[in-house]
């Protein structure tokens, strides 16, 4: 699955920038990342502009929740009508019951890990989770360089989830683009998000193919 970051979006024209990814062979999932000023050095958007964008587009929203206390608001980006709403494992308190509100408000539920948090501390909770996302950058601002050395979290992940031990879709952030995309895939991610990758291209829809038909292959 391919998931376009509207962080590299124009703004002032979301609705647009939205429809320029969807259609057949389009986007599968479209990322809106969440951003407080505190838990990251960035400020985006929040609830308001994600309930005015879920009317306006068919694509399932996965909210990438980079604030303090998720535990207070994820759930309002669940009720609102959010595909999949995920919060920083460094920023949640209760992370079971975290998961357990954003299911019950019909979401599913993501948990996500910063380049230097340690997977193997996180693999009890992310039993109560849908997806786990393996940050590939440090949080906050698009355009950055890809960390390779994450691939071992990837490969790590997608051993647990094919024997059974977890059941998430595996999603990676950060500096996914053409050159990065097919180690990521052969590590074993099933969803890819890129912003600058698909919003800086031409025609943001071809190249969000183009980088599912990398990652296909790769994936083999
Ligand atoms: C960074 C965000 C990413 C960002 C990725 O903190 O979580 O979703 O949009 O942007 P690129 O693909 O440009 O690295
Ligand atoms: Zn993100």
């Amino acid at each position: 699955m391919i998931a376009p970051s509207i962080l590299s979006a124009d703004f002032a024209h979301l609705a647009d920038e939205a429809h320029r990814v969807g259609g057949a062979g389009g986007a599968d999932w479209l990322h809106v990342d969440v951003m407080d000023n505190h838990f990251v050095p960035n400020l985006t958007l929040g609830l308001p502009v994600v309930q005015s964008l879920l009317k306006v587009t068919d694509i399932p929203v996965d909210c990438h929740l980079m604030i303090d206390d998720p535990d207070r608001w994820a759930v309002g980006f669940a009720e609102a009508g959010a595909y999949n709403v995920t919060v920083h494992a460094e920023a949640v308190r209760d992370p079971i019951s975290t998961a357990l509100d954003i299911r019950a408000a019909g979401a599913r539920a993501g948990l996500s890990i910063k380049p230097d948090t340690d997977l193997d501390d996180w693999v009890e909770a992310l039993r109560s989770y849908d997806t786990l996302l393996i940050m590939t950058v440090e949080p906050g601002f698009g355009g950055q360089s890809f960390l390779a050395e994450m691939m071992d979290k990837v490969r790590s992940a997608r051993r647990m989830v094919d024997t059974g031990h977890l059941t998430v879709v595996i999603e990676v952030d950060g500096g996914i683009n053409a050159d990065t995309i097919e180690q990521a895939a052969a590590a074993g991610a099933d969803c890819f998000v890129a912003g600058s990758a698909v919003y800086g291209a031409d025609d943001p829809a071809a190249a969000v193919r183009a980088l599912r038909e990398q990652a296909v292959r790769a994936r083999g």
